[in-house]
Parts: structure tokens; C-alpha cells; sequence
């Protein structure tokens, strides 16, 4: 296929240099993403009047045509042009002979691909922060069953304080809460047209960027034509949000992955959602727990490779800034596929809530309340502490837990210690005591929950949308007179 560049050059691109420097492998995704920004482009065109209005319309019909027939199969994206772009360039003259090529006016393919780049993330974007969203349910709905599941909590790996599995799992919640935060604060530095920064320099035909930021619903417009067409800030910024997913997906799989294991067995994963093996006939593996852990490393990968290819452009676009598409497509696509594959492992797991309880038994994570019990009779915590590890320490040499020995043994280390204390060593009072804002009692979860569900209702109501209403689109459709115009943008209300 011709590049749109031929008029200087005398010979053809070497074959082995043409596939080198070709994109449309890769960025043939962001078709619809050109073609509406073509639309616009155009639309922009005829109603400032830089190019006539009437070749403006035939343009965005026959761009309009083009996107159908893509989309429907009828029309296949030739795998020989150098990109996206040049495609649906080359397509459209093809057809509209000297009116297509009046597309291209006052535009380069350096601000066509910054938009294409923006317009593409940002709906990726909406889309990981519904994933991440209905995860977020998910582990909502499962902390509500699990609300008074005693289980160890632990430090080091070390049995700690007892807490329940609703009030662990909630943390997670929290976590991925913030990455909806951060990949919406993201959304919104993408969410700035580049177009009208031209190659570098801008243009000097009298384009109207609002309008076009408008029809595309865009926040704003780039206000430096040189770090319009190089800024890829908004791609390092998402990946880093996509890396922070991937920590707190990974570190979620570590622990269903130990969760799994005959020395915790506290849970149990579908048989829909683990594997065998191959030799091993009594296996059940976590594979997908696993996965996800593992493509944590591609996501990070990915998120080097943006910063590494940027760091030593000089301004303002270079070809290098090409690698920022395969990188941040694919951090886009693991973190999809991760949350897709990992929603439903969780939905569906089984929590052993008798292995829990029994693992909550040992370990001595009521140390803390006994000592407290103390503080309650007087002592300074200091003196409580101390007489609680003596306590332990007699524990371990008997072979009993704090529940099991003797009153007369608490006396002898402590003479404060009564009956009472049976009562404030035990785990369910241990847990449902701590009602602090944030602990682990099931007041306190029961909190949590319903602030994340709302959060992630309350999110989606404010979703971030193209903001156009039915009359305003009227207008606009009637002002530049465009006939396919609502057609186009009717999803984007
Ligand atoms: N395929 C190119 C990219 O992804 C499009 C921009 C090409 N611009 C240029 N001046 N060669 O970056």
C-alpha cells in the first residue's frame, strides 16, 4: 500500500524496513477512534469553512460508510499499509477521488495519533475502572458472608490478632478503591484534544479546536502545539495505575494461593477454576491465582518500557513514541483479562470457616486481650504485657493455650486475674470488641461495605461520559449541517 508521504522519495520503502516501520499490526485497534476523529476533523473543516461544506458532508458519509463496514466485517483492514491512519486515508480517496484528499487539511499524522492514542485510553479506562468496579462487588458481597469468620490475622506470617476473613477482605476493597481514584484521575490529563497542534507548530488556517473537542467529547484542548504532539505522560500515568492493580491483584493471589495449600486449607477453589496435574493424581493447583501473580511482571514490564522510550526524546514527536502503543495495549489488556479471570475464582471459592477458627485457636492471638483484661483491672499495659508473655511463655512449656490453663496459673503470675478473664480471651469477644472505626468487628465491616458499595455506585452514576444532550446535538448537527453527524455521536451522549 502507498505511503502518504511519497512526493520527495524516488524509490519504495525496503520490504524489510516497510514491516520494521509499520504500526497498523497494532494499531488497527483504533479505527473507530480515527474515523470519529476524521469525522470531527472534517466537520470542523466545512463549518469553519476551510474546506467547502458540501465536500465536508461527503467526507463524513463516506467515513461513516467506512467505519460500518469495518466494524461489520464487509471491509478488511489491509495489514501492507504503514498505519491506522494511512489506511483510512487511503481507503477514503480511493473512494471520493480529490475530495478525500482535503481530509488531511491542516492536520498531521503526529496530532492524529496523539488524539487516536487519547480517545482509545480513555475508553479503556472506563472500562477497567467498571472491571475493577464489579471486583470491587464481588469482594463486597463475599465480606457480607463472611462478616463473623474468625481468623488469624497476621504480622510476619506470624499468627497475630484474630480478625475475620469479611474484615481481610475488605482491605483489598479499599485498595482497589483507590486505583479507581487514580485511573480517573488519569482519565481526566487525557482527557485534553491534541488535535490542531499539527506536526509541531500548529497551523495557520483558522481552526476552531473547541468545536472539534466538543463533537469528541473532550474536556479541553492542549495548550502548547509541541508538547501536544509529544506529551505521553497520560500512558505512563494509566500504566502506573495498572501496575498498582496488578500489586494488589498479585498480593491477593499470593494469599489464595497459600490459602489453598493442605498447611492452611482455608479455602477451597472451584473445580471450574483450578487444574491438575498432569502426573500428579490427587493435584488441584491454583493456576489462575498464579497467573495473575506472574502477569503482574508484564504490566510492570510494560510500564518501564513507556518510561524508557520517553526519556530521551528531544521534543517533540519522534517514531520512537510508536512503542507507546504495544506497551500500554497490552498492560490494558492483561489487567482486563486478570479481573475477568479473577472476579468469578473469587465469587465461587469456598471459605473453610472451620479451618479458620481452628487456626484462629492456636498461636496465642488473644495475647493482646488478655493483656488489655489487665489494663481493664488497673495495671499499666507495660506490667500487663510482660505478665501476659510470662503466661505464654507457661503455656508453651505445659502444652496449653490460654483458654485451657488453669485460673490458679494465671494467679500465680498475677493476682488481678478472675474468672472474668475466660470471657476476655475469647475469640468471638476478642473480634466483635473491636469496634473501632476501620476494625474488625462486624459493626465496623458492615461500615466498610456499605461505603464501598457506595462508592462504587455513586461512581458509576458520575461516570465520565460525553456530555451532549439531544437538543444540543440538534444544534450543533444544524449549524454545521452534517447529516450523519448524530449518527456517529449517538453513543458517545
Ligand atoms: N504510526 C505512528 C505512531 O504510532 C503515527 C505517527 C507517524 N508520524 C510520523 N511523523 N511518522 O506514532
Amino acid at each position: 500500500m502507498a505511503q502518504l508521504w511519497k512526493g520527495r522519495f524516488k524509490k519504495e520503502l525496503a520490504r524489510e524496513t516497510n514491516d520494521f516501520n509499520s504500526s497498523i499490526s497494532f494499531d488497527s485497534r483504533m479505527y473507530e477512534e480515527d474515523i470519529k476523529g476524521s469525522i470531527a476533523h472534517a466537520t470542523m473543516l466545512g463549518a469553519t469553512g476551510i474546506i467547502d461544506k458540501s465536500e465536508a458532508d461527503k467526507i463524513t458519509t463516506e467515513l461513516t460508510d467506512i467505519l460500518d463496514e469495518i466494524k461489520s466485517g464487509e471491509l478488511e483492514i489491509d495489514n501492507e499499509a504503514e498505519d491506522i491512519h494511512t489506511f483510512i486515508e487511503g481507503e477514503l480517496t480511493a473512494r471520493l477521488g480529490q475530495t478525500g484528499k482535503r481530509l488531511h487539511t491542516a492536520r498531521s499524522r503526529n496530532d492524529q495519533v496523539a488524539l487516536d492514542i487519547r480517545m482509545t485510553l480513555k475508553k479503556e479506562a472506563q472500562e477497567v475502572i467498571s472491571k475493577v468496579k464489579e471486583l470491587v462487588g464481588v469482594i463486597c458481597d463475599k465480606a457480607e458472608e463472611n462478616k463473623e469468620t474468625i481468623m488469624p490475622g497476621y504480622t510476619h506470617l506470624q499468627r497475630a490478632q484474630p480478625i475475620t476473613f469479611g474484615h481481610h477482605i475488605m482491605a483489598y476493597a479499599a485498595m482497589l478503591l483507590r486505583d479507581i481514584e487514580r485511573l480517573e484521575d488519569a482519565y481526566s490529563r487525557m482527557n485534553v484534544l491534541p488535535l490542531g497542534s499539527g506536526a509541531i507548530a500548529g497551523t495557520t488556517y483558522p481552526l476552531d479546536r473547541q468545536m472539534v473537542a466538543e463533537l469528541l467529547g473532550f474536556g479541553g484542548v492542549t495548550q502548547n502545539s509541541l508538547d501536544g504532539v509529544s506529551d505521553r505522560d497520560f500512558c505512563v500515568e494509566l500504566a502506573s495505575a495498572l501496575s498498582l492493580i496488578m500489586v494488589h491483584l498479585s498480593r491477593f493471589s499470593e494469599e489464595i494461593i497459600m490459602w489453598c495449600s493442605w498447611e492452611f486449607k482455608f479455602v477451597e477453589l472451584d473445580d471450574a477454576f483450578s487444574t491438575g496435574s498432569s502426573i500428579m493424581p490427587q493435584k488441584k493447583n491454583p493456576d489462575i491465582a498464579e497467573l495473575v501473580r506472574g502477569k503482574s511482571g508484564r504490566v510492570f514490564g510494560d510500564l518501564t518500557t513507556l518510561l524508557t522510550v520517553l526519556k530521551g526524546i528531544p521534543l517533540a514527536y519522534n517514531k520512537d513514541m510508536q512503542e507507546d502503543k504495544e506497551a500500554i495495549f497490552d498492560a490494558v489488556d492483561t489487567v482486563k483479562m486478570c479481573i475477568t479471570a479473577f472476579a468469578p475464582m473469587l465469587k465461587t471459592m469456598t471459605v473453610l470457616k472451620d479451618n479458620m477458627r481452628n487456626a484462629a485457636a492456636k498461636g496465642f492471638i488473644n495475647a493482646t486481650d488478655c493483656a488489655d483484661y489487665l489494663v481493664g483491672k488497673g495495671l499499666p499495659f507495660r506490667d500487663a504485657y510482660k505478665a501476659t508473655g510470662e503466661l505464654v511463655a507457661l503455656c508453651i512449656d505445659k502444652g496449653l493455650t490460654l483458654e485451657t490453663l488453669p485460673l490458679s496459673e494465671y494467679q500465680g503470675i498475677c493476682a488481678l486475674f478472675d474468672e472474668g478473664v475466660y470471657e476476655a480471651i475469647k475469640l468471638e469477644n476478642c473480634v466483635f470488641n473491636r469496634k473501632v472505626e476501620g476494625g474488625p468487628s462486624p459493626e465496623s465491616v458492615t461500615k466498610q461495605i456499605e461505603i464501598a458499595r457506595a462508592k462504587i455506585k455513586s461512581d458509576s452514576d458520575n461516570e465520565i461520559q460525553y456530555e451532549f444532550t439531544e437538543t444540543e446535538i440538534e444544534e450543533i448537527r444544524h449549524l454545521i449541517a452534517v447529516p450523519v453527524f448524530k449518527e456517529i455521536f449517538k453513543d458517545k451522549k
